[in-house]
């Protein structure tokens, strides 16, 4: 161990936290990297998600070109794993996705990557009668998805082949006092950060999806009401979905799950057939804007980096680098009261 190598710590193994501790790595020249958490891969809402790279209008960071930074960023992050040959270890492929609207155009429109992604174009009329029928407006764009069950384990091992730490363990508040040791701490605790900071600005918002045998879906499909069908890796693909603010329980609701089979189905009658591998619940970590910023709490050089919401998987290496980017100028200053 280099002793004269910054300490740091982070808090959080999931998605964010990880891909932290990724970057980090690739930024510092000598670090003493450790993360400490108390769940890791299929135990966090990480695990849960799809993974699709398509954000929503509730993304948002401090400004709209934070905001864009950190959706750029993030597609050259994906884009330089899915070029490589390690894509498939790591859980990323590329992906296309019609998004189909009777509601409303604007649904169908989505300005943070429609001059980012190769293709973002609205779909003929043809193509409006691909599921279904009745479609108003509709999209069609190519995209990269990242699956977490392969992702987390990917970078986690990348991590510790890195010389980087693990610790299971709940860190209860800042002022722990086996926190002291460490020169730079960030905080990757998803929706644990609620209780740390005590942010009342941090709130769940419960998910809920099926995961189905459909090897022959290489297609994704978004239709009204938050329903959206996005295969995988694997040939599982996961169905969705539901948004419910301010809902703590990881039940499975039988009632969720009916209304999911049923739109998803009605999107694409195909998947009647297919067989039911999985029930799952997450909550998302929700909170406008994102969390990126740093803190001294008690002497202690943090920087936050939560509430990714429904966006953590595709948007965690732009933040991850913006909160990299704070932690090293912090490293560097001497400051000990004051931000
Ligand atoms: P988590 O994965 O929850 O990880 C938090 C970590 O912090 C865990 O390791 C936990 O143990 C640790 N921790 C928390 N508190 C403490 C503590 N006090 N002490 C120690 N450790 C602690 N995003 C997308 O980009 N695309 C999608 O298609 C997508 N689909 C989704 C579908 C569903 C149904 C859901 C629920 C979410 C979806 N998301 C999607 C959102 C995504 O899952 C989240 O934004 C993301 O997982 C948040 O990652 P995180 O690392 O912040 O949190
Ligand atoms: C979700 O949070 O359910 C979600 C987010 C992005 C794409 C698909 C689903």
């Amino acid at each position: 161990m280099d002793r004269s190598a910054p300490k740091i710590a982070i808090l959080g193994a999931g998605v964010v936290g990880l891909t932290v501790a990724d970057i980090l790595q690739n930024h510092l020249n000598k670090a003493n990297i450790t993360i400490i958490a108390d769940r890791f891969k299929e135990d966090t809402t990480s695990s849960v998600a799809a993974g699709i790279f398509r954000p929503g209008t509730s993304f948002r960071g401090a400004t709209r070109e934070i905001t864009q930074k950190w959706v750029d960023d993030s597609w050259l992050y994906w884009q330089d794993i899915l070029k490589s040959a390690e894509s498939s270890n790591a859980g990323v492929m590329a992906l296309s996705s019609y998004i189909f609207s009777k509601e409303n155009y604007h649904v169908t429109r989505n300005p943070l990557i429609e001059n980012l992604v190769p293709i973002y174009r609205p779909v003929e009329d043809e193509e409006l009668k691909i599921c279904g029928s009745d479609w108003k407006y509709g999209s069609y764009f190519s995209t990269v998805k990242t699956g977490c069950d392969r992702y987390l384990p990917w970078v986690e091992k990348r991590f510790i082949a890195k010389g980087g730490k693990i610790v299971n363990r709940k860190i209860d508040s800042f002022t722990d006092t086996s926190l002291r040791q460490y020169d730079l701490v960030f905080n990757c605790t998803g929706l644990g950060a609620k209780y740390l900071c005590n942010d009342y600005d941090l709130v769940p918002l419960r998910g809920q999806i099926i995961k189905v045998k459909a090897p022959w879906l290489k297609t994704a499909f978004y239709g009204d009401y938050d329903t959206y069908i996005i295969p995988g890796l694997d040939g599982v693909a996961t169905l969705g979905g539901v948004r419910q603010y301010d809902s703590y329980s990881l039940e499975v609701c039988k009632h969720d799950a009916a209304a999911i089979w049923e739109r998803c189905c009605q999107l694409l009658p195909a998947l009647r057939k297919a067989e039911i591998v999985a029930h799952k619940v997450g909550l998302r970590p929700h909170r406008v804007p994102v969390r990126v910023e740093p803190e001294l709490i008690g002497g202690l050089k943090v920087v936050h980096c939560y509430g990714h919401g429904g966006y953590g998987v595709m948007c965690a290496p732009g933040t991850a680098l913006h909160a990299v980017k704070i932690g090293q100028d912090i490293l560097k200053s001497n400051v000990r009261n004051k931000l």
